[in-house]
This record gives structure tokens, C-alpha cells and sequence, in this order.
């Protein structure tokens, strides 16, 4: 169990790793049962290794030791309350004996009135934690309970009663030997899916469907040798089962004596807990590096495939059509909307504004480019005739969820374009495409940002495609796509070169990046993926901005990339080059491979191919993918898990 927790965080570690923990049947030092009645829990700062080289050292786990049932919980933190220590770091107990442990994923916003009041009671708090509070809590139930054979369900659903705010939980108990309840519930801000996978050697047993009894979703177990998973990401255990069953808000899971049910607080008449078990269509490989140093290289490679993949069976290159399924139904609707409202984050929001030009031509409407947070700071006004659109790569940020949940209440029709099969924005949104890029594991989004870009761009075509006037426009931008798979091998073939650049840069403290029209976008995200891996300060400049202050500043020191692309704002761009060269800059040119004016101008240049204007920006944003990377690599940091990031921010 110990190695399969362990295995699991691993791949987990990507949503959060500045500390790890686990909390199995044992005691630190305390006879072995059969049934393990006591907890041991170990806990350790850092990364997962940290954790796992902190057990080794640990003298009195006996990995021999056979249980009848046997189980255990494990966590991988990203701190949000108290910094990371094994102290703060999950499992929280209830007390120095772990009567109770508890891991959680969200906030509980009224954790400091609960603090007080147990507080109040003689309980002692040892962590920072808002977790804390809840294992306190559930074992302050337990010892005021009415009667003795209150079962965990019950006595777990009693407990998130009292929690406000947003959260994914799971229990375990030395008054409840082998059995564990998850609970999860997301009204008020973003959480990862919490949900229950379920397998077996042998798996026909847990293949029926459920029975509805009553308000209990029963998963009916004849034969003895089952498991079962409750995990936040199906990464974690997809090399054990991928079938799964996606818990909803306020569903109470426990799995007891083999048994799984599922049971809801506040159950409506009627609305009984009836709960399929799904298929994941995830593969074990998808989720290795391969023979790639990181995930990041790895997924940087993938693209000439995951942009395939995010067209496959949608676009027909012959006749030129376009079908996106998710969006079928409700095409004509928005095809009559007032306008189009793009909202995201990071890596996602950019790939709004690099599209945004082109669904303004096709649409024709007023298209809108928001950061979620910005957006619900403002309380922008939403109408009912605005579609709002959520771009997220993992489905799940906080911010992109609440704007959701805000357009939704204003009565627009909401469009999520997501990565994540099930997550909570592809579930909540009315309709959508799934980009279908694969698994992204590193924390700098790569190939997440081309397929979304991909799928915005099949978006536009599908709005225009009874327009007569559109269609050589269309014609173009679809034969466009078919040669994109190639023209991206291309570009990546200038790995050896960006690296060499790289080698040249990777000391400096800072790098600026600039281009206007549709490699505006390129420029954020080619800053964006500087900051966030190689820690250095990046800035994407607008060309059209740069007489208003930063040409400030320009001197013969200050690394510059400039991408000039042959477009509509090719002879603003060349301006921009001439005004940066004046001021002694020396800017590296991210260009046309064709481009013989900007190549002779140019004191060094990046050529890559030429396609429609409206896709360049893909092939522009690879090679600062590749620089980025490479830059990380030579300053010596952790490609895939830079400091103080998480690649599902569920938190506002
Ligand atoms: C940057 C990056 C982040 C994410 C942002 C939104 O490389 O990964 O900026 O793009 O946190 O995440 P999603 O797309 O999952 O909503």
C-alpha cells in the first residue's frame, strides 16, 4: 500500500510539492494487529522523494506485516495556509494518538470560528492548518456522540455540516479499522474532481452497475479481493483501473468491510445517488516521460501529435468542413449571441488573445479577452445573449470556475474548452470541445496552449461555414491546418540551435519579448514560460507600445526577442526592429525563414516556416517553448516543478 501511495502522489506531485504525507495501519513502534487498529503517520517537507527517502529511514514500519484489510491515505501539499513543514503538511491528526487523519484539497473558510470553539473545549492545535480543525472536529464528534454505534459515514457527513467553504476530504480512523469516507463539496470555489475509482483482481465483481437502495448507492461485492481508490486525479491510479466513478458536490463515499457506498447530504426527494461507473480512455504511457529528461521536453515534442489529436475526426480536409459534437446543439444559439467573452488564466488566457483577432473576423462579433480574476473583480456585467467561453487546460482553476458559476447566474450560455475529460468546467459548462491534447503533466503549459489554440480556431470556422464570402478565407485557414502537424516537426528541429542560444542567455537577469497583432499572445506566453522555469524577469511587450516606455529600456546589454512574421503588421514590426537597433539593441528575430529583408537586418535570427497569418502564431510560440526549457535546464532548476507553482490552481 505504502508503494502504491507513493507511486500515486508521484504522479500527483505536479498539483502541488512543497510537502508529502502518509498515514497507514501501524503504529510508530506499537504491537502489529491484524486489523491495525493504530495509525502511522510520516510526513516530510519537500518533493515526494523526500517523503519516500524519510520512510526508508524510519525504522519501524515492517513492509512484511499482512492484513486482513489493509488502507491507507496520502498527500502531496501546495500550501495556502502555513508554510511547508511536516507539520503543516497532510495527514492532519486529531490528536497525538491519530485517532483521526484526514488529508484535504480547497479552503474551509470558517476554519478559525471552528478553531476557537475547539480551542474553547481544551483541544490543542500543533499545525497552521485550516485541515487541522477538521480532524479535531471529527474526533470532538466522536467523543460527544449520542450513541455508540454511529458509523463513519454519518459521523464525517455531521462534520462537513459544519464546514464552510470548498473542499475534497478522506478519513480514516483507528475506531473504524479498514475503512475510509471521502466527502467533497465545491460550491464556493474550485476543486479537483474528487472521485472513486474502483478495481479488483477481479474486476467483474465491481463491473454491475450500482444499486440504488434507498439513498445509498450500494457497489454490490461478492467475491473478497477488491480495491478501491478515492483519488484526486485519475493519474494516480490509472496503471490499477480506469474505471471510475466522478463523485458530485456533497456526496459521502465509505468504503466499508468491501463495500462501497455513496450517499448524499441533503438529499431532495427523489434525487437518488445513482452513480455509473465511467471508462477512462487514459493510457499508463501517456502519463511517463519516455525518453525525454522532463514532461515539459516531452510534451513540447508531442505537439506535432496532440495537435492531431485535437483535430481528429473534426476537420474533413477534402470538402473542407469543420464538426465539433460538444457544440452541435447549440451552434445556431450562439451564432445569434451579442458577443463572445473569452475568460481564463496563465497559459490559457493567452491563448484567447492569440486568437482572438481571427474570431473576430469569422464571427463577426465583438470577441472579449478576460482573466478570470480580473473579470470577477470588476463584477463585469453578463448577459443573457453573451456566450461566455472557459479555456482551461486542467478544467479545475479556482478563478476560470467562479466566473463560470458568475456567468451562469447572469443566464449566458457558457462554452468550456478544457483538457480534462470530467473535470468540473467541462461538467458545469453547457457545452464545449474537449481539446484532447493528452495528459500535461509538467507545470508549464505547452501543448495544452496549441491545442486550445487548435480548437478556438475550429471554433471560428464552424461559426462562418454556410457564409459564401467566408469560404476562401475558411478554405485557406483549413488547408492551413493540415500542413500544421509538419510545419511544427519543423520548427522543433531548431532544438540544437535554441539551445546553443540558450547557452548564450541563460546568465543574464532578464529578457524582453516583443511583436504585435497575432504574436502579441506569443510574446505573454514566451514570457510567461521564462518566469515561471527559469525564474529570470521576462516582459512580452506590445510593438505598438513600446514608444509609450519600454524602449527605455533598450541598451547594448538588454537581451531582446523580437518576432516579426510577414503579416498585416510586417512594416509596423520592422519599424519596431529599427527603433530597438537605434538604441543599440541587438535583438534575436524570430522570423520567416523566407524573410531575406529581416534575416539581413538582423544581427541573429530564428527562421521558421511560413503559414496562414491567423496559425503562425503556433510556430512562433515553440521556439521560446524551446528557450524557456533549455534556459531552466543550463540555470540548474526543476524543469517540471517550479518553486511555488501547482498545475491545478484550485484556489482562489
Ligand atoms: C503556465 C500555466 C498556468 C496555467 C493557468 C491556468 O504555464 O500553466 O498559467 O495556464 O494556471 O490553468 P488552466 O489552464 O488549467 O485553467
Amino acid at each position: 500500500i505504502l508503494e502504491i501511495l507513493l507511486k500515486g502522489l508521484r504522479r500527483l506531485e505536479y498539483r502541488g510539492y512543497d510537502s508529502a504525507g502518509v498515514g497507514i495501519d501501524g503504529g510508530n513502534g506499537k504491537e502489529w494487529e491484524s486489523n491495525a487498529k493504530s495509525i502511522q503517520l510520516i510526513k516530510q517537507r519537500g518533493k515526494v522523494k523526500a517523503l519516500d527517502e524519510e520512510i526508508n529511514k524510519q525504522q519501524d514500519i515492517d513492509l512484511d506485516v499482512e492484513f486482513d484489510v489493509h488502507l491507507g491515505i496520502a498527500h502531496t501539499r501546495w500550501a495556502t495556509h502555513g508554510v511547508p513543514s511536516p507539520v503543516n503538511s497532510h495527514p492532519q491528526r486529531s490528536d497525538k494518538s491519530n485517532e483521526f487523519i484526514v488529508i484535504h484539497n480547497g479552503i474551509i473558510t470558517n476554519y478559525k470560528d471552528l478553531r476557537k470553539f475547539l480551542e474553547s473545549k481544551g483541544y490543542e492545535f500543533e499545525s497552521e492548518t485550516d485541515t487541522e480543525t477538521i480532524a479535531k472536529l471529527v474526533k470532538y464528534m466522536y467523543d460527544n456522540r449520542e450513541s455508540d454505534d454511529i458509523n463513519f459515514a454519518t459521523l464525517v457527513e455531521r462534520v462537513t455540516q459544519q464546514l464552510e467553504g470548498a473542499f475534497a476530504l478522506v478519513f480514516k480512523s483507528v475506531h473504524y479499522p479498514g475503512e475510509a469516507v471521502a466527502v467533497h463539496r465545491s460550491h464556493s470555489c474550485a476543486l479537483p474532481f474528487f472521485s472513486v475509482f474502483s478495481a479488483g483482481k477481479d474486476k467483474k465483481s465491481c463491473s454491475a452497475l450500482p444499486r440504488t437502495d434507498q439513498d445509498t448507492c450500494l457497489f454490490p461485492v461478492d467475491e473478497k479481493a477488491v480495491e478501491y481508490y478515492f483519488a484526486s486525479d485519475a493519474s494516480a491510479v490509472i496503471e490499477h483501473t480506469n474505471r471510475v466513478i466522478f463523485l458530485e458536490d456533497d456526496d459521502v463515499a465509505a468504503v466499508m468491510d468491501g463495500r462501497l457506498s455513496i450517499h448524499r447530504i441533503k438529499r431532495k426527494t427523489g434525487d437518488y445517488p445513482a452513480r455509473a461507473i465511467q471508462t477512462l480512455q487514459m493510457e499508463l504511457q501517456q502519463i511517463m516521460k519516455g525518453n525525454y529528461s522532463s514532461f515539459m521536453q516531452k510534451e513540447i515534442f508531442e505537439q506535432p501529435e496532440s495537435v492531431v489529436n485535437t483535430m481528429r475526426g473534426r476537420i474533413n480536409f477534402d470538402n473542407n468542413t469543420v464538426t465539433l459534437g460538444g457544440l452541435k446543439d447549440h451552434i445556431k444559439e450562439i451564432q445569434r449571441c451579442r458577443r463572445l467573452i473569452l475568460i481564463a488564466c496563465g497559459t490559457s488566457y493567452h491563448a484567447g488573445v492569440a486568437t482572438r483577432q481571427v474570431l473576430e473576423e469569422l464571427t463577426e462579433l465583438p470577441v472579449m479577452v478576460e482573466l478570470a480574476s480580473d473579470f470577477l473583480d470588476r463584477n463585469t456585467p453578463v448577459f443573457r445573449d453573451d456566450v461566455c467561453f472557459f479555456i482551461s487546460q486542467s478544467g479545475e482553476t479556482a478563478d476560470s470556475l467562479l466566473a463560470l458559476r458568475y456567468c451562469k447566474e447572469r443566464g449566458a450560455l457558457t462554452v468550456g474548452i478544457t483538457n480534462t475529460v470530467g473535470s468540473s468546467i467541462s461538467r458545469e459548462t453547457d457545452c464545449g470541445v474537449h481539446i484532447n491534447a493528452g495528459p500535461e503533466v509538467g507545470v508549464a503549459s505547452t501543448k495544452a496552449y496549441t491545442s486550445q489554440f487548435v480548437a478556438l480556431i475550429m471554433f471560428a470556422l464552424l461559426m462562418c461555414d454556410d457564409r459564401i464570402s467566408m469560404q476562401p478565407r475558411r478554405r485557406e485557414i483549413i488547408q492551413g491546418l493540415r500542413v500544421l502537424p509538419d510545419l511544427i516537426k519543423e520548427v522543433l528541429s531548431l532544438d540544437d540551435e535554441i539551445q546553443k542560444l540558450a547557452t548564450e542567455l541563460y546568465q543574464q537577469k532578464s529578457v524582453l519579448i516583443m511583436g504585435r497583432g497575432y504574436h502579441y499572445a506569443t510574446c505573454l506566453e514566451g514570457a510567461l514560460k521564462i518566469k515561471e522555469i527559469t525564474y529570470m524577469h521576462s516582459e512580452g511587450i506590445l510593438a505598438g507600445e513600446l514608444k509609450h516606455g519600454p524602449l527605455a529600456l533598450v541598451d547594448k546589454l538588454m537581451p531582446v526577442i523580437m518576432i516579426i512574421m510577414r503579416d498585416h503588421t510586417y512594416t509596423k514590426c520592422q519599424n519596431a526592429l529599427q527603433q530597438v537597433v537605434a538604441r543599440q539593441g541587438r535583438p534575436i528575430v524570430v522570423c520567416d525563414k523566407d524573410d531575406y529583408e529581416t534575416i539581413k537586418n538582423s544581427s541573429r535570427t530564428i527562421k521558421v516556416p511560413h503559414c496562414v497569418d491567423c496559425l503562425q502564431g503556433i510556430l512562433s510560440v515553440i521556439p521560446l517553448q524551446l528557450l524557456s526549457f533549455h534556459l531552466a535546464v543550463l540555470r540548474g532548476y526543476d524543469v517540471d516543478c517550479p518553486r511555488n507553482l501547482a498545475k491545478s490552481v484550485t484556489v482562489e
